[in-house]
Parts: structure tokens; C-alpha cells; sequence
């Protein structure tokens, strides 16, 4: 005879008694969820591993460091058998059948008066796979399917429409160094759900290519913008769309408030009132060092890092950097939009007292396939800059950190 499946529900536990027993893997993989739904917990256990022990420290959980007792079970809501004692289970588990309290049992699925599904969010959603017979339970192919939604739903690979209208307006979104991989989950799904996407030159240039046709994709460098500055021409064009009620991405390169004139935009933005929301991005200055093999801080090596824009050289009076007292840091200096600007920087470095064997890297297109790393110092860097042709985007390196990696690796 066929089994009846299981009857998918979800509880609302807030305030009431949810009894574990056993405080071993299982426990610790199962109680994060019983404290977000606001569960009254008891833990029955004479031991626990460091995790639980440490939810019961923090009070989450409320711990009887015994073995299970007759009763334990009597006044429970719910149950979760999963000591090492197969005895105890079963005998805990007559309990809650006697009591009516939905039990599951870690170590036999068919004894179980309930089933954990397999379960993950995205966005207010739920997602909750569970097997429909004893028999064909397979926990990780629950878990993979699981996975496959969460995922889809997160990165937009899944396309579940909203129903409810959505409010229009501008996500300001840190695209990371240009690795399509390294845009944040929140980014990726706001691409996904965007009608028209303004995108940087830098950043995940990739993923613009795989969006639906109906998106319509502006380059930000491309925007005329005749009287006024291009960033003024890049705010009008995000305000204009906003207002004809469309979801759009602003894409930026690495983290939009490092270099990223982020807050121009969100400021024009406020003062035509339309909402927008800022997504952080991996900024280039620490994954592109990183992605070459360069750690910004190291124990012994370096204790800080400063990261400097060297778009003016140090001698213009436009420049707010104090180049000098960057000089006497002991630690790392990341300098971004420097590759023009490097002779001047350097020199200006030396003079103010940092040791012209300072060891220098240029990492060109960090992330990209065109990824590529050039070393020198202080006092070669000028040269070397142009002997090997290198181009923006780079970000600059200059400090001991440089020679602490092993090379060869990246
Ligand atoms: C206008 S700034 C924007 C920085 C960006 N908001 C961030 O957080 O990474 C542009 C500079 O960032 C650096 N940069 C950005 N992406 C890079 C990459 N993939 N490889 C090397 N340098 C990069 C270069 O120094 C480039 O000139």
C-alpha cells in the first residue's frame, strides 16, 4: 500500500515549549531556526556541544543538564529526539505520542510523528522541501533542491514575478572589482529585477550581457552631457527614468562610497524625492590586492592601510591628501587612480622620508581575465610604469605587504 505523504505546514512557535532532546550536531544544526521563530526552548542534554552551549549561555535556550526524563515531554508544543540513546528516543518518543506532541526523531525517520523539511529564505519567502514518503527520504537531495530556489530566487537565475506593485525608484549598487562572482547577492537580484541599468565602465561588466532583452542598458561614460558635467547627466538620466515609474540599477564599480561619488548621486536623488537604496560592493582597493596575492594588513608586517586617491599629484592644489605624513606611516598604502600620477607620488614619498626600496605592486584589471600584476619600488616604479605599459584601471600597492605572499601562487 502506498504511503500517504507527509502534510507540509509551518509552525508558529513564538512563546512556546519546544522541547530538544540530546544537545549534539543535530541540535546545534536545528535550534538557530527554533530561536528565530521565537520558540520557548528546553534543552535536555547532560552535554552540549560549544554552539549550543554557547546559545545557552547567551539565554536562547534554556538547558537541563540531564539525561531525558519521563514528562519531559508532557506540556511540549513540539519535540526534537536526537540524542545518542536509542532507548531514550524511543522511549521519549512514546511520551510525545501519548501527549499528541509532533515529534521528529534524528535517528529514525519512520518512527517520527514529523519531518524537518530542508529550508532557506529569500526576500520574506520560505522555502521548505521536504521528501513525500519514508522511504525516499534523501536529505541532500532535498538540500539541493532547496539550494537550486534559494539560489535562483537570490540571483535572479529563478524568476518568480511580485504580485504586489513595486515601488520604482533607484538601487545604488557596489558591483564589486569586476569578477562577475564578487557583486553581493542583494546586487545581483536588483540587477535582475532592474527595467533600465546604468552601468559603469569598471565593475561586473559581464552580467549586463545576460539580462532580459527588455532591459535597457545605458554606459554611463556615454551619456551626453553637454552643459552640464557628466555626473550631473548621469543624476538627471537616474531621475528621469525613476520618475517614468522603472526600477533602475545604478552599477558601479567596487563599493559606490569609496571613489564612487555614491553620494552625489544619492543626495540628487533625496532632493527630487525618489527612494533609493545603497547595495555595499567589494571595493578594488583590499579584493584586488587580495585577487594578486597581496594582503593589505599582516601580523607583524603591517598594522594599517590607507587608501589614497592619486587622480591629482601631490603637488596640485586640488589634492586633500597630506602625502608627507603618509610618508612617515609604517604600514600599507592602496592607491587608487594613480597609475598617471605614480612618478610623482613615489618621488614625493622618498622625499618625505620613506626608503626608496619600498617595494611597490601595480595590479591592472584586478578579478578580470586580464588580470595582471607588476613589481617594483619606490624608486623603479616611474620607469617600470612605462616600460611595462601599464594601464588604468590599477591599484597600487606600496608597503612591505607586498613581498609577504609566495609568489607564483596567483
Ligand atoms: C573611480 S575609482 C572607483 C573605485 C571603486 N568604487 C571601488 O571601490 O573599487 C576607480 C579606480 O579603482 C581602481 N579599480 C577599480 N576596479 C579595478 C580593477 N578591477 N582592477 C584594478 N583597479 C581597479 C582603479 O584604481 C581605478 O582607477
Amino acid at each position: 500500500m502506498a504511503e500517504n505523504p507527509a502534510y507540509p505546514v509551518g509552525l508558529r512557535l513564538t512563546g512556546r515549549r519546544v522541547v530538544v532532546l540530546g544537545g549534539g550536531q543535530v541540535a546545534q544544526r536545528r535550534l538557530p531556526a527554533l530561536i528565530a521563530a521565537g520558540a520557548d526552548i528546553h534543552l535536555v542534554s547532560p552535554e552540549a556541544t560549544p554552539s549550543v552551549e554557547a546559545m545557552a549561555d547567551a539565554g536562547e535556550i534554556t538547558w537541563h543538564r540531564r539525561g531525558y526524563a519521563e514528562g519531559d515531554l508532557a506540556t511540549a508544543w513540539y519535540a526534537l529526539i536526537a540524542t545518542s540513546d536509542t532507548d531514550a528516543n524511543t522511549r521519549a518518543s512514546a511520551e510525545a505520542e501519548a501527549h499528541r506532541v509532533w515529534c521528529v526523531r534524528s535517528d529514525d525517520a519512520d518512527a517520527a510523528t514529523a519531518w524537518t523539511p530542508a529550508t532557506g529564505s529569500s526576500e520574506g519567502v520560505t522555502v521548505a522541501v521536504l521528501t513525500t514518503e519514508a522511504r525516499g527520504r534523501d536529505p541532500r537531495h532535498t538540500a539541493a533542491i532547496r539550494d537550486a530556489v534559494v539560489e535562483g530566487l537570490r540571483d535572479g537565475t529563478l524568476v518568480a514575478p511580485h504580485h504586489r506593485t513595486r515601488t520604482p525608484g533607484v538601487a545604488l549598487v557596489g558591483g564589486g572589482p569586476g569578477d562577475p562572482d564578487l557583486i553581493t547577492v542583494r546586487g545581483r537580484r536588483l540587477l535582475a529585477e532592474a527595467d533600465v541599468v546604468i552601468a559603469d565602465r569598471l565593475g561586473p561588466r559581464d552580467l549586463l550581457a545576460e539580462l532580459p532583452p527588455h532591459v535597457e542598458v545605458i554606459d554611463a561614460a556615454k551619456i551626453p552631457y553637454g552643459r552640464f558635467m557628466a555626473q550631473e547627466a548621469i543624476n538627471d538620466a537616474l531621475i528621469e527614468h525613476a520618475r517614468r515609474g522603472k526600477s533602475v540599477v545604478r552599477l558601479k564599480g567596487g563599493d559606490p562610497y569609496v571613489f564612487g561619488r555614491g553620494m552625489e548621486e544619492l543626495q540628487a536623488l533625496a532632493e527630487a524625492g525618489i527612494p533609493c537604496t545603497v547595495v555595499p560592493g567589494i571595493s578594488s582597493s583590499i579584493s584586488v590586492p587580495g585577487a594578486a596575492g597581496i594582503p593589505v594588513t599582516h601580523r607583524g608586517v603591517a598594522h594599517e592601510f590607507t587608501v589614497v586617491s592619486g587622480h591629482v599629484a601631490p603637488d596640485d592644489e586640488r589634492s586633500l591628501v597630506d602625502w608627507p605624513s603618509l610618508a612617515k606611516l609604517t604600514g600599507t598604502l592602496v592607491v587608487l587612480m594613480g597609475v598617471d600620477k605614480i612618478g610623482r607620488i613615489a618621488e614625493t614619498l622618498v622625499a618625505n622620508g620613506k626608503s626608496p626600496d619600498t617595494p611597490v605592486a601595480l595590479v591592472q584589471e584586478g578579478t578580470t581575465a586580464a588580470q595582471r600584476r607588476v613589481d617594483a619600488t619606490l624608486a623603479t616604479v616611474a620607469d617600470t610604469v612605462v616600460a611595462q605599459d601599464v594601464k588604468p584601471p590599477a591599484v597600487i600597492v606600496i608597503g612591505e605587504v607586498v613581498g609577504v605572499g609566495p609568489r607564483g601562487t596567483v
